[in-house]
């Protein structure tokens, strides 16, 4: 993304993957995206798929004492919306438009090293990145250094110790996806606060199904054949209207941890970290993706100001600026998470105070557009 944005205002980059090609492509992860997700995709002209195979959803429900809650992001946003569209189809989008631009993507890079990216003061070195690349050592000279790569990736853990603080928050649970070949069984997401636990159910395409259940941290996958997993799909979605929810095959389950974790300051001299390399969010509103989207988007606008105008005050701000945003995403996700899973260690008040939290958001407008306008995403700027 960062890639095709600074090749848009003419500035080169290279970028360096460790995956292969295949498996950044095929890799299911995250599938909402925000409103201004997809208008910054469009105006970039990587939007044409998405535009045709995306699902435009215009609200979400919210399950809780077996009734079910609309919120009209429409009405409560003027107009605006999610669209479902997977993570790896936007990757696939984004590789084949920088490809047919000319751009540089290794793939199955390895051993990859970042070094003299500290601010030099009078002698200020060029960052370097030393790494392999089809069995070949070799290094590359930049003027910046953007670390797009995740929480596990090499780029954070290189800033000296001392130089960042880190801000978190573990939860005593993770959740349970699969992806069915099954139609979904509504026409937009439903988050399920239920006495056994949290479940959403989303999905992928008109075919495709993709449910959570909220499971124990330690649990083993192998500790659900799909018997199971739908039957707690199933009481835990369980609703007084007549729904019913439809099985189908499981192609895809795996568990995902859950965690809000951040850093600052997102900058260490010429190294600027974006994306899950700075923070995570627990996945409860699907906010990860857009959050990465918009540090890049924050970061190709700075670097350009500095290659057109010579003015580094966007590549100064960049940390304060992004931070205000992923706090805001920090604190959503969080919410979320917080109103709609079942806690160990909660009693009989948290309860209550969870449903009538629930029966606030979903009946007062003032509480629904609190949901919608963080949900749609909130302006970029
Ligand atoms: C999905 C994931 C989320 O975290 C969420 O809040 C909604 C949907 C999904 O994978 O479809």
């Amino acid at each position: 993304m960062l890639s095709l944005l600074l090749h848009l205002q003419g500035i080169e980059s290279v970028v360096l993957e460790s995956h292969a090609r295949a498996y950044v492509e095929e890799r299911v992860r995250a599938g909402v995206l925000e409103q201004g997700t997809v208008d910054l995709l469009t105006e970039m002209g990587v939007g044409e798929r998405l535009k045709k195979q995306g699902l435009v959803h215009h609200g979400v429900h919210l399950r809780f004492g077996r009734q079910t809650r609309r919120i009209d992001f429409a009405d409560l946003t003027g107009g605006k919306g999610v669209t479902i569209y997977s993570q790896h189809e936007v990757i696939k989008d984004l590789i084949a438009a920088r490809i047919v631009t000319g751009g540089k993507i290794l793939f199955e890079v390895e051993d990859a090293r970042i070094r003299d990216f500290e601010d030099g003061g009078m002698v200020s070195k060029r960052p370097r990145i030393s790494f392999k690349h089809q069995g070949v050592a070799q290094e590359l000279e930049c003027d910046f250094i953007a670390g797009c790569d995740g929480y596990h990736g090499i780029c954070r853990p290189s800033i000296p110790e001392g130089a960042l603080t880190i801000f978190e928050r573990t939860y005593p649970f993770a959740w349970l996806g699969i992806l069915a070949e099954a139609p979904p069984s509504m026409e937009e997401l439903i988050y399920a606060n239920s006495e056994r636990g949290f479940a959403l159910l989303s999905m992928r395409s008109p075919q495709i199904s993709r449910l959570y259940v909220q499971c124990d941290p330690e649990e083993d996958i192998a500790n659900w054949p799909d018997e199971k997993i739908w039957k707690e799909l199933h009481a835990r979605l369980a609703s007084d209207d007549g729904w019913k929810l439809t099985e189908g095959p499981v192609i895809q389950k795996g568990i995902t941890g859950m965690r809000s974790f951040v850093v600052e300051p997102m900058r260490y001299g010429k190294l600027f970290l974006a994306g899950d390399a700075a923070h995570i969010v627990p996945p409860t509103g699907a906010k990860g993706l857009n959050l990465a989207v918009a540090d890049v988007r924050v970061l190709a606008r700075a670097l350009e100001e500095f290659y057109r105008r010579g003015n580094a005050k966007g590549l100064e701000e960049y940390s304060a600026k992004c931070l205000r945003r992923v706090w805001k995403v920090q604190r959503f996700s969080w919410w979320m998470t917080s109103m709609l899973h079942k806690f160990p260690d909660e009693n009989a008040f948290d309860h209550r105070r969870q449903v009538a939290e629930l029966d606030y958001i979903t009946s007062s407008r003032a509480g629904q557009t609190t949901l919608a306008e963080n949900y749609v995403g909130l302006p970029f700027d």
